[in-house]
């Protein structure tokens, strides 16, 4: 690199973000090494072994064999924990919307956070991981208008990924009203300047929300990426019913 683009880059936002990531990590610097071999040699090969072959040959049409398959989901994870800078931050306690088997939380924890998941019991492969990963698990069904139950705790960060609980697919998927409860509903979950981050699934036609639903977002105060959906520090009222001068 050319020593005027290093000192340009050192001047711009670009610069001052990877120096704030460099000095982070050499904090950090004795925690767990986040590397995929690393870390599914923590979990114990034999009795994974015997979750996989309980369950690899289930119901085909049930897509949930493909969360057998440790290397994909593990690379997945340790992304995740990078976008969202878990492996910068101080110890956080972290509640994950449908957790699935539970390998974000496991993977935050090798860090040092702690972790709450939430899930549907729809199937036992996804008991048997979490168990094995030791990931506590809610079981609760997320449903519009419904509030989610009190975890007898706050949350520093509040997750989904791959998001379905919005009826995703189906016909009823969720509209801003939806979202709008949702978002109030874990706003209460959340410890002061606690964050939530969103990841949203393709829908049939091939997009991530609506225009109106993307606005919405927005208006809530969400930095948006494409399928992600983050809130930095809690999430706002809406602009329109905010009074005339915010
Ligand atoms: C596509 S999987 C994603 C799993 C995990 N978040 C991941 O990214 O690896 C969706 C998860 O959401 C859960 N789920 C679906 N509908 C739900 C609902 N209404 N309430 C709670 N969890 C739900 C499923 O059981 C499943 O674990």
């Amino acid at each position: 690199m050319r020593f005027d683009h290093k000192i340009k880059k050192l001047l711009s936002g670009q610069g001052l973000a990877s120096a704030r990531k460099h000095t982070l990590r050499s904090f950090r610097g004795n925690r767990f090494p986040l590397e995929k071999t690393r870390v599914i040699e923590t979990i114990d090969p034999v009795a994974f072994e015997r979750i996989r072959q309980r369950y690899a040959g289930d119901n085909p049409t049930e897509d949930w064999r493909k969360y057998l398959d440790l290397d994909r989901w593990i690379t997945i994870n340790i992304r995740r924990i990078r976008d969202i800078e878990l492996d910068l931050a101080r110890r956080k306690r972290i509640l994950d919307l449908g957790c699935g088997a539970g390998y974000f939380l496991y993977v935050a924890q090798l860090l040092g956070h702690t972790g709450l998941g939430l899930d549907l019991d729809r199937t036992r492969m996804f008991a048997e991981i979490t168990s094995l990963l030791g990931v506590r698990r809610v079981i609760q069904r997320i449903r519009a208008f419904h509030p989610l139950p009190d975890f007898g705790e706050k949350f520093d960060l509040i997750t989904a990924f791959m998001i379905c609980f919005n009826s995703h697919r189906r016909p009823n998927l969720w509209g801003v009203a939806e979202w709008d409860f949702f978002l109030d509903d874990i706003a209460k979950h959340l410890a002061p300047r606690g964050r939530i981050w969103l990841e949203l699934n393709r829908e049939s036609d091939g997009t991530i929300y609506t225009p109106e639903l993307k606005e919405f977002f927005l208006k809530r105060g969400a930095r948006i990426d494409e399928h992600k959906i983050m809130f930095n520090s809690g999430v706002h009222e809406p602009a329109s019913t905010l009074p005339v001068g915010h």
